[in-house]
């Protein structure tokens, strides 16, 4: 930018200097001021004006400035002051007197002003030049012509200049020097003033004795002529006037009022040209002497005629002159307006340069940005993908811990299901002590593995309330059951109370039971011998509230303020580990709260406030009508468990698993009431599905190679299995997995760890289940209600093979040929696996299948009564009538004779 500017300037400068240099080649001229202090302003005056104007417009840079004395010499003395004050470059004096204006005169001579004096003398040589004609000369030269005008004696009256100026002093001495006795001569003064002279004449009784009046200029000379006039013509006539000046006096000579005159040129041209020769630093003369000469009547009238010519050139040159000064104006307004826009245009480079500047600045800083956003956009993605990472490593943490917590409860199951079976059988009490105690350390060991897998849930936001109303008096009593032994071995006093009977919740059992363990748990851990728990529930309007307050060593304020986060322990081994931090989510989960007040050395008190109603919980909240614990344990109406369990039953199971211990367990266990295949994997579990009778499908989900869900969708999803139930069975809790595991058509979900009496219930159920569904659609069928109109509880696939099976029989009921290959072409499946299918489905044969399909038809078309036996048996496929009738009568117990009857006396009217 500096140096963009640099240039411009430089540019600028150049601009300039290229105008000053045309300027130089012009000849430009200094600019001065000329004062001019003039004595008076009469007619001759008057064309010395126009004279010196004239001459000063050669020079545009001269100024003039003319200050008139009007023949006072003290305004002269003041006005010469001022000029010289105002520092002229040059002075031009014409003096009034000489006497009085020399010290003036002088003194600005001395300051250094140049002066020069001009047509009357001052008493000094102290100027710079001296313009003037000689005035004793023409003083001379009037007296010469009146020596050739006049007789000697005649008498002449002398009307002299103001007697102080040199003029008049040098015109009188050269004219009496000449006349030298000749005439007779009298002087009066007229002072240079026509009107004073003019008076003085008019004084002067008679003019009888006076042959001329020579008056020293013009102006008096006429003015005597006009007063001689005035008294007498013949006077006038007969006297000789003669003046000086001829410039003024010329009409008056023309005329004949003057006899003559004597140039007195003024020289006003010569003045200024001399005045600019000296402020050029020209040497000029000290004296320059004017040329004079006589006019008479002789060259009077030429005299005019080229004073008015020259007049008339000089008005044109004025002319010429005023317009040059127009155009030099207009020059000088364009110049000026030139500059001014050079200068605008200079200043709109500057500002388009700026502009331009700041763009190219503003789009670098702009790019600069970009780049830097660009930067820290990378930075940011490279945090974020480092973010990832560390939150994937902290995830494949946590999952890892989450996995081992479930390979925990695969073998915590294979402990409590043979514990839950010896304490059922044992008979000795010893021993069933120490199996309870195992039972509840496993147990125990369970709860902690499910508050971790909990926990994980939590953080993964994956876990919903499944709420049901609940009395929270009688179910914190149960709760606190638990712990009653505990309290008698541990000497620990252990109280309840409540301010009602009975406050009904809207509760997740399992959670608020969680909480209630974990916050007594506590308590116990931190009383002494006979320390006190109270456990309370207070009823308010619109919330319970209970407490769990121990007489133990109590919670310093500090932990107190930490002891519901994440991880947070208490110091010296001690942990609440996860407990209490679930148990505030679990609280929060129900919108109620949960605090703790606590006194070192003396109580704590945890209390969970939570809200009457269910509006105020997340409306992804499962509401649950029932206890699904009992549901679960009981799901076969009101047989007992026990009966159902001692029974075997024709069902075969298949066990897909790849643990070996559950698998053996499994195959031991279930092996007592099914028939049981066991394989380790989904594809020998496929393989075997595809290549045997298997009634229903029991799969781990975590396997290799083909895990439980692929392998349930392989089922589901070809034809020749897809009517086998698929039971998922896996350590995997969260619901997200159920879900998916149901989507692909599993009929069942149990989670690991699972009791086994609960197993087999199910399997029971299921295989129950199809049994009945088997029987509704054999009814259905038998009532002809097959076809195409869905037959309840068949999975989709099925709903498939019914339609291909149900479009092969439509459209080939009636050929005899067909046989079970035919119809095992027609729905993609092998004979084997056609018998399987409809045996699994609609517990019938395809042969039957065919057959029943053939019958319901042939009732139609003998219902129709258009149709004889041996008719309806062929075009129901029967190969011979006899053959129809046995098999009509089977089915539907009368003859097909027996039933067109019946229907033709239906039909009639
Ligand atoms: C004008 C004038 C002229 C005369 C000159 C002498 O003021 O009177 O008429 O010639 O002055 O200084």
């Amino acid at each position: 930018m500096k140096s963009l500017l640099r240039l411009l300037s430089i540019l600028f400068l150049a601009t300039g200097s290229i105008s000053c240099r045309r300027e130089l080649q012009q000849p430009q001229e200094p600019s001065y001021t000329i004062g001019f202090s003039q004595c008076t302003n009469d007619l001759w005056r008057q064309i010395m004006m126009i004279q010196m104007e004239a001459e000063a417009t050669k020079y545009p840079n001269m100024n003039l400035i003319i200050l008139d004395a009007l023949n006072d010499n003290e305004k002269q003395i003041s006005q010469i002051e001022e000029l010289v004050k105002s520092q002229v470059d040059l002075l031009i004096i014409s003096p009034n007197e000489s006497s009085p204006i020399t010290p003036a005169a002088v003194q600005a001579y001395r300051s250094g002003i140049p002066t020069i004096i001009w047509d009357r003398k001052i008493d000094s040589d102290e100027f710079t030049t001296f313009i003037s004609a000689d005035n004793y000369a023409i003083g001379r030269d009037v007296g010469r012509y009146v020596l050739s005008k006049l007789p000697e004696g005649s008498s002449i009256l002398e009307i002299t200049g103001l007697r102080g100026s040199s003029p008049a002093k040098e015109r009188h001495d050269g004219f009496m020097d000449t006349i030298n006795g000749h005439y007779r001569v009298k002087s009066i003064a007229g002072d240079w003033q026509g009107a004073v002279a003019g008076a003085r004449v008019e004084d002067i009784p008679s003019y009888s004795d006076i042959d001329l009046m020579f008056g020293h200029n013009d102006d008096m000379a006429i003015a005597a002529y006009e007063a001689v006039a005035t008294r007498s013509s013949e006077d006038a006539d007969r006297i000789k006037f003669i003046g000086i000046d001829a410039i003024v006096g010329v009409d008056a000579v023309i005329d004949g009022r003057l006899d003559a005159s004597f140039l007195y040129p003024p020289g006003g041209e010569f003045v200024i040209e001399t005045a600019m020769r000296i402020l050029n630093g020209e040497s000029v003369e000290k004296n320059h002497t004017l040329k004079s000469a006589i006019v008479d009547s002789t060259n009077a009238a030429t005299l005019k005629q080229q004073s008015e010519q020259i007049l008339n050139y000089q008005n044109h040159i004025n002319a010429q002159r005023k317009s040059l000064d127009e155009i030099s104006e207009s020059y000088k307004l364009l110049r000026s307006s030139s500059i001014a826009l050079i200068c605008g245009a200079f200043v709109l480079i500057c500002i388009a340069v700026a502009a331009f500047h700041v763009t190219s600045k503003t789009r670098k800083q702009y790019k600069e940005l970009q780049k830097k956003n660009a930067e820290i956009e990378k930075n940011t993605e490279d945090l974020l993908v480092k973010n990832a990472q560390i939150e994937n490593l902290s995830n494949q943490k946590l999952q890892f811990f989450t996995n081992l917590s479930h390979e925990i409860r695969t073998p915590l199951t294979l402990i409590l299901n043979p514990l839950d079976k010896m304490a059922k059988n044992e008979k000795d009490p010893a021993i069933k002590d120490d199996i309870w105690t195992l039972q509840h350390n496993a147990r125990h060991l369970l709860k902690i593995v499910n508050q971790i897998l909990d926990f994980r849930k939590i953080e993964n936001n994956k876990t919903i309330l499944s709420v049901q109303e609940v009395d929270i008096v009688p179910f914190v009593n149960e709760v606190l059951k638990y712990f009653e032994a505990y309290s008698q071995n541990e000497k620990i006093i252990y109280k309840f109370h409540s301010s009602v009977d009975s406050a009904k919740l809207f509760l997740d059992r399992d959670k608020i039971e969680q909480v209630l363990i974990n916050l007594i748990s506590n308590a116990f851990k931190n009383s002494k011998r006979y320390g006190i728990i109270t456990v309370s529930i207070t009823d308010d309007a619109d919330r319970v509230t209970l407490e769990v307050h121990d007489t133990g060593k109590g919670i310093d304020i500090n932990t107190q303020r930490h002891i519901f986060d994440r991880f947070y322990t208490l110091g010296e081994g001690q942990s609440h580990g996860i407990g209490l931090h679930l148990s505030r989510e679990y609280v929060e989960m129900h919108k109620g709260r949960i605090h703790v007040e606590s006194e070192p050395g003396k109580f704590t008190s945890f209390y969970v406030e939570i809200p009457k109603g269910r509006d105020h919980l997340p409306k992804e909240t499962v509401f649950v009508t029932e206890d699904p614990a009992a549901t679960d344990i009981f799901p076969v109406g009101t047989r007992s468990i026990d009966s159902m369990l001692e029974k075997k039953i024709e069902c075969t199971v298949l066990i897909a698993e790849d643990d070996e211990d559950i698998r053996a367990y499994l195959e031991r266990e279930l092996s007592e009431n099914f028939n049981v295949i066991a394989t380790s994997n989904g594809y020998e579990a496929m393989q075997r599905i595809l290549g045997e009778e298997v009634d229903v499908v029991l799969s781990d989900v975590l396997m290799p190679h083909i895990n439980g869900f692929q392998l349930c969708r392989e089922i589901k999803t070809n034809l020749a299995t897809s009517h086998i139930p698929v039971i998922l069975l896996t350590a995997l809790t969260d619901d997200s997995q159920r879900i998916y595991g149901i989507a692909e058509g599993a009929d069942e979900y149990i989670r690991k760890p699972f009791n086994i009496d609960y197993l087999k219930v199910k399997i029971m159920k299921i295989h129950e289940d199809r049994l009945q569904m088997k029987e509704t659609f054999f009814k259905e069928f038998n009532a002809q209600k097959l076809f195409k109109s869905g037959i309840r509880d068949i999975p989709c696939a099925d709903d498939l093979f019914k339609d291909r099976l149900t479009d092969y029989l439509e459209n080939h009921f009636d050929n005899a040929e067909i046989g079970i290959n035919d119809i095992g072409l027609a729905v993609n499946l092998s004979r084997a696996q056609l018998y399987r299918k409809t045996i699994a489905l609609f517990g019938v044969s395809p042969t039957v299948l065919l057959r029943r399909f053939r019958l319901s038809k042939s009732a139609d078309y003998l219902s129709s009564g258009k149709y004889t036996i041996s008719e309806v048996a062929y075009m129901t496929g029967f190969s011979a009538p006899s053959y129809f009738t046995r098999c009509f009568k089977e089915q539907f117990g009368i003859s097909p004779t027996e039933y067109k009857n019946t229907k033709d006396d239906e039909i009639q009217p």
